[in-house]
């Protein structure tokens, strides 16, 4: 909080506590002086003022009032927030820290997220069998909560962090066999994805079709908890100040000859020609899409011979994609979802694919090198 605002409480409430102790011991202090009959002497409309003593009742509650609001700024941190952290504490995260309103809805977060996890462990993990995941669980939350802290985390940690997420694959594998954690999974979907995934996962343009078996980055288990865990950003650069307008068109074609978008297009082939020369240069297309322009996982770059497009496949959207470039962003999941809830989703997106028979291999290989065109094109 910066100085002026923590003046500006403190001033506003020390003058107020100020003015209402003020007041009390104002009128507790004044006596009136009586007439013979008990009266003060004032009377409006007939009615005579006697002066009798506050109720008891009230002056105990109008002072505890007062004493209760320094007890506040002893323990809370109201009085010059910018120095005083007040005396109370919250736990967050492993650690006790000052009671600010920020800490404490960490806090009941927290406290929220454990129903959750507890509920997790007990009722989903263990019926799926697959409780071995709750130590890999602890140590990666402990990993991230050391990275989360530290101003200077060191250099390999987000590498460990990325191997413990890796080593909760084989779970997913069973949580996706296990129709409760596929339901939690799939209302968890709803929630968070469909806005762009859509409600049945299928995608739409620039946002990939989750259950067939085409993917940017890899459908292993281990490739979507990456992808939920850290996010993903598509990059094609701009290709039209590099190769010009005619570059362009000429790539355009040959990618349409190469591609299985059997829309009858007449093809010019001398642009073909000219095209699988631009793209074939070791530092053009194929540094990305591949050798055999069939995709790779490590660059997310798409599988170009097939007839799947994340932005159409006809002739003006391939063009347009290579003049102006695209760049698809894939939000992180990690720090609003959590480790456990991101198990769930990336079973149920593991559930949708129609797997291949190798998926083990899907992991590593980039994409589709042993299997053959016919089998993707539908
Ligand atoms: C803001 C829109 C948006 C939201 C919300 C979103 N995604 Fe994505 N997602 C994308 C985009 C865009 C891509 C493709 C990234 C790219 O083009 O490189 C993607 C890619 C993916 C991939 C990789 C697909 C592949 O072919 O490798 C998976 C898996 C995925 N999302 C799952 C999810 C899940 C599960 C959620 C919910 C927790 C979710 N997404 C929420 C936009 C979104
Ligand atoms: C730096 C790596 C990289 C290079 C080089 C590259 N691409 Fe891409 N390309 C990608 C990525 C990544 C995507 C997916 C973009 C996204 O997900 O938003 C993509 C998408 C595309 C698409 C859209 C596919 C679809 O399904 O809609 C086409 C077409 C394409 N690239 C063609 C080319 C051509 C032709 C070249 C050479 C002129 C090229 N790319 C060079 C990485 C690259």
């Amino acid at each position: 909080m910066t100085f002026f605002w923590s003046s500006w409480i403190t001033i506003l409430s020390i003058m107020c506590w100020a003015a209402i102790l003020g007041v009390l011991l104002m009128v507790l202090k004044y006596k009136p002086e009586l007439e013979d009959d008990g009266t003060t002497g004032h009377a409006y409309d007939g009615i005579k003022e006697y002066d009798k003593p506050l109720p008891k009742w009230w002056l105990v509650i109008f002072f505890g009032s007062i004493v209760w609001a320094i007890a506040y700024w002893i323990f809370f941190p109201a009085i010059f927030p910018s120095k005083w952290d007040g005396l109370a504490t919250v736990e967050v995260d492993g650690e006790t820290v000052p009671w600010t309103s920020k800490n404490e809805l960490y806090s009941e977060l927290e406290s929220n997220n454990k129903v959750f996890t507890d509920n997790f462990e007990k009722n989903i993990l263990a019926k799926a069998d697959a409780s071995g995941a709750t130590a890999t669980l602890a140590t990666l939350a402990d990993m991230q909560a050391t990275m989360r802290r530290s101003d200077n985390p060191p250099a390999d940690l987000q590498t460990q962090i990325d191997q413990k997420v890796a080593e909760l694959a084989p779970y997913v594998e069973k949580l996706s066999e296990n129709p409760n954690a596929l339901k939690v999974g799939s209302r968890l979907f709803l929630q968070n994805c469909a806005v762009c995934h859509g409600s049945n996962a299928k995608g739409a343009l620039g946002y990939p079709n989750l259950t067939d078996n085409d993917w940017l980055y890899g459908g292993a288990p281990e490739n979507i908890l990456t992808t939920l865990h850290n996010g993903r950003v598509g990059g094609m650069a701009a290709w039209r100040d590099q190769i010009g307008e005619d570059g362009v068109r000429a790539v355009s074609e040959y990618v349409l000859s190469i591609s299985g978008n059997q829309q009858g297009y007449d093809l010019d082939q001398t642009k073909v020609a000219q095209g699988e020369v631009i793209f074939n240069e070791p530092t053009n297309c194929v540094l990305c899409h591949g050798d055999d322009a069939k995709g790779m996982i490590s660059t997310g770059a798409p599988n170009l011979t097939d007839d799947i497009w994340l932005y159409g496949g006809d002739r003006e959207s391939i063009r347009e994609t290579l003049r102006y470039g695209r760049a698809g962003v894939m939000p992180e999941w990690q720090t609003k979802l959590g480790n456990e809830r991101i198990m769930l989703l990336a079973a149920y997106v593991y559930s949708l694919s129609d797997k291949p028979v190798n998926s083990a291999k899907a992991a590593t290989a980039t994409a589709t090198t042993e299997a053959p065109a016919e089998a993707t094109a539908n």
